[in-house]
C-alpha cells in the first residue's frame, strides 16, 4: 500500500470514535445538543461580513504565505498590548506569521524542527496527556516517538516537564522516563489554558519550561488559543516568560487562534510567533504545503485583532455559563471553575458510559475524556474517568443541558 504506515498507529480521530460510540442510540426527539465540540456558538461581530463583502475583489488573487503587513502589525501590537511586552522584543517582519487555522500550524511544526535523530537516538516529542488530539498526529506523523507527560489533578493538569529532567532525580523524586529521554526531546508541546482540562499556566511555570528548552536545546510550542476564554485573569504567555528571562525568543513559539477569541472557527484565521530563525523556516515550509490565508479573510482577521470589545462581551457570555454550571454542579463530578477554556472536565466514573447515558436520555454529546488521553506505561488511561463538556450554546440551551446531565450522571467515586 502507499498510504503511509505512521498513521496506522494514530487512533482514530476523537470525533469519529464517539460517532461509533453513539452509533444505534436513539436520542429523545429534537435536534441533538452539540456539547463535544470545542466549536463556539457566539455570534461573531458583524463588521466581519462587513469587511468580507468590502474586500471581495481579493478572492480572485493569490495571497502571499507571509500574509499582509497590515496583519502582522495588527498581531504584534495585538501580543504587545496583551501580553505588556517591552518595546523592540517584536518585529512584525521577523517574529510573526499568520496561518490558516493553528491546527494546521501545529501539525506541521512538527516537520519543521524534529529530525530523524537526536544525541544519536530516535528523536522523542512530550506531548501533555490528556491533550489536543493534533499534536500526536504531529509527533507521529513526523516520526518521533511522543513522550506522554502527566497532566492530571496531581499535577495541576498541566504536564510536570522537572519529572524528565535528571536534577529532580538526585532529589529522589519518582522519575518516568529515563534521564537521557532529555536529550532525545526536539519539540514539547504545551496548551495553556489547557484542552481539555481548563488549568493555566503561572508566569514561573513557563520560564521554567522556557529555560528547560534551552538546556537541552528542544523547541517549546506553546498553544495559546484559549488565552482570551478566562475566568477572572487573563492568563500569562510565552512570550512574556521570554521577555522577563531577558527578551530572547530562542527555541519558543506561541499559537494564537482567532477561532476561540472571536468566534470564528469558520473564518481559520490564527498567526504564529516567536523566535525569528524558526518563523523564517516555517514560511518557506508553509510556502511549499501551507494553507495561505485569502486576503480577505485576513483583512476581518486584521480588524478582528484590533478590537477587544467583542472578545470582552465573549469572555462574558462564557463567564456566565460557568456560573451557572458552578451553581448547578457545586461540588458534583470535581467540577472546578476552569481559569480557562470553555470546557468543564468532569469527573463521571466512566467517561464512555456517561457519554451514551447523556446521549439517550437527552440527545447531549459530550466527548469522552479517554478519547483526549493515552493510557500510561501501566496500561490506564487518565482521561477514563472523565467527560469534556464545551459550554459553546448559549446561556438558556447550555443551563438546561447542565441541569439534565446532574440528574442524569451519577457522581464519580474515587480519585485517579
Ligand atoms: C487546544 C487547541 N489548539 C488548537 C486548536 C485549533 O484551532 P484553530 O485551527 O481553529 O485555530 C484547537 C481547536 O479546537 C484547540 O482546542
Amino acid at each position: 500500500m502507499f498510504i503511509n504506515k505512521r498513521l496506522n498507529t494514530l487512533n482514530y480521530y476523537p470525533f469519529e470514535r464517539l460517532r461509533s460510540l453513539l452509533k444505534g442510540i436513539t436520542p429523545p426527539s429534537g435536534r441533538p445538543i452539540i456539547m463535544s465540540l470545542g466549536e463556539p456558538r457566539h455570534p461573531p461581530p458583524s463588521f466581519v461580513r462587513d469587511i468580507l463583502d468590502v474586500n471581495s475583489d481579493l478572492w480572485g488573487r493569490y495571497p502571499p504565505i507571509k500574509g499582509t503587513s497590515a496583519f502582522r502589525a495588527a498581531a504584534t501590537d495585538w501580543l504587545i498590548r496583551r501580553f505588556h511586552l517591552p518595546d523592540g522584543l517584536l518585529a512584525s517582519d521577523r517574529h510573526v506569521l499568520p496561518v490558516a487555522g493553528t491546527r494546521e500550524a501545529l501539525y506541521l511544526m512538527a516537520h519543521l524542527v524534529v529530525p530523524c535523530r537526536k544525541s544519536g537516538e530516535r528523536t522523542a516529542v512530550l506531548i501533555p496527556n490528556p491533550f489536543y488530539q493534533v499534536y500526536v498526529g504531529a509527533a507521529v506523523m513526523a516520526g518521533a516517538e511522543p513522550i506522554y507527560v502527566p497532566a492530571n489533578w496531581r499535577t495541576g493538569f498541566l504536564p510536570d516537564f522537572d519529572t524528565l529532567d535528571s536534577a529532580p532525580m538526585l532529589r529522589g523524586k519518582v522519575v518516568a522516563h529515563p534521564p537521557s529521554l532529555i536529550d532525545r526531546i526536539s519539540l514539547a508541546f504545551l496548551c495553556t489554558p489547557a484542552n481539555p482540562q481548563g488549568a493555566v499556566a503561572t508566569l514561573d511555570y513557563l520560564k521554567k519550561a522556557i529555560s528547560m528548552a534551552r538546556r537541552y536545546n528542544f523547541v517549546l510550542a506553546v498553544d495559546e488559543c484559549y488565552s482570551e476564554i478566562y475566568d477572572d485573569s487573563p492568563p500569562a504567555g510565552a512570550l512574556q516568560a521570554c521577555a522577563e528571562l531577558g527578551g530572547d525568543l530562542t527555541n519558543v513559539v506561541v499559537f494564537h487562534s482567532l477561532s476561540k477569541r472571536s468566534s470564528v472557527p469558520g473564518l481559520r484565521s490564527g498567526f504564529v510567533a516567536g523566535d525569528p530563525d524558526i518563523l523564517a523556516a516555517f514560511a518557506l515550509l508553509r510556502a511549499y504545503g501551507g494553507a495561505s490565508v485569502p486576503l480577505p479573510v485576513m483583512a476581518a482577521a486584521t480588524a478582528l485583532l484590533q478590537d477587544e470589545c467583542h472578545v470582552t462581551e465573549n469572555r462574558t457570555l462564557y463567564r456566565a455559563k460557568v456560573d451557572a454550571a458552578a451553581d448547578i454542579l457545586g461540588t458534583q463530578f470535581g467540577f472546578r471553575r476552569p481559569p480557562g477554556t470553555f470546557f468543564l472536565w468532569l469527573r463521571v466514573g466512566d467517561g464512555e458510559s456517561a457519554a451514551r447515558l447523556l446521549f439517550q436520555n437527552a440527545g447531549i454529546q459530550v466527548l469522552p475524556g479517554a478519547y483526549l488521553a493515552q493510557p500510561d506505561s501501566r496500561g490506564v488511561n487518565p482521561g477514563r474517568h472523565y467527560i469534556r463538556v464545551a459550554l459553546v450554546h448559549d446561556l438558556e440551551v447550555t443551563t438546561w443541558a447542565l441541569e439534565r446531565l446532574r440528574r442524569i450522571l451519577t457522581p464519580g467515586a474515587r480519585q485517579d
